[in-house]
């Protein structure tokens, strides 16, 4: 993901690799909430006009539904859903304690724990499972080989998994965006 520069004189610049480690930088210093990723979330949302796009109105209206939103971030995705549905159970995981600590709705359970390790999750646990911009932090080897199998081992059969993730690009580079760019070659 980008590089952080300074043009303070003598200050060694590090990139950072992925949004995760942007994610542990802004939360150092912003705690709960991330006016940035609220306002992705909004744009996102208004893009698209609707949180989701499987198959699920259904499932949303069944108390005994699950839902779990995967690298939940600050949590805005599952505070919006619970709000709108409120019967489903909701669960979200991140790397990084970010998520909302006190007020967020009572249904909705915020755990922190590391898509790439075996996640605490029975076996077809979920009706639903949500993941968006994770992109950043997985590589095609994990995606291969540890997070398609740990998310179709927790999600139940018959059960719905979303991907919501961006196309990453930037088109007509010129000589100054080839070098700012991690991913050009
Ligand atoms: C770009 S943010 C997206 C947050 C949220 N899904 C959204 O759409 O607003 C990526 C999130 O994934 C989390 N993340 C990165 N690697 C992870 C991992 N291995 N397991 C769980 N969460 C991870 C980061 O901490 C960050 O909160």
């Amino acid at each position: 993901m980008g590089k952080y520069f300074s043009k303070e004189k003598n200050k060694t610049t590090k990139p950072c690799i992925n949004s995760h480690e942007v994610f542990s930088r802004s939360y150092e210093s912003k705690d709960d909430y991330n006016e940035g990723e609220h306002y992705i979330h909004i744009a996102t949302r208004d893009l698209f006009k609707v949180n989701f796009s499987s198959d699920i109105q259904n499932v949303l209206l069944n108390p005994n539904t699950k839902i779990l939103d995967v690298g939940c971030g600050f949590g805005f995705w599952l505070t919006e859903m619970a709000s709108d549905f409120p019967k489903p159970s909701y669960f979200g995981i991140d790397i990084l304690p970010i998520y909302p600590k006190s007020t967020f709705p009572n249904n909705i359970t915020f755990q922190q724990h590391d898509i790439l390790k075996r996640l605490p999750f029975e076996d077809n646990s979920f009706d639903f499972i949500h993941v968006q911009f994770l992109n950043f932090d997985i590589t095609e080897l994990q995606w291969e080989t540890i997070v398609f199998q740990e998310l179709a081992r927790i999600l139940k059969p018959g059960g719905w998994l979303e991907f919501c993730e961006m196309e990453y690009g930037i088109l007509n580079y010129g000589p100054l965006s080839k070098k700012f760019d991690l991913t050009s070659k």
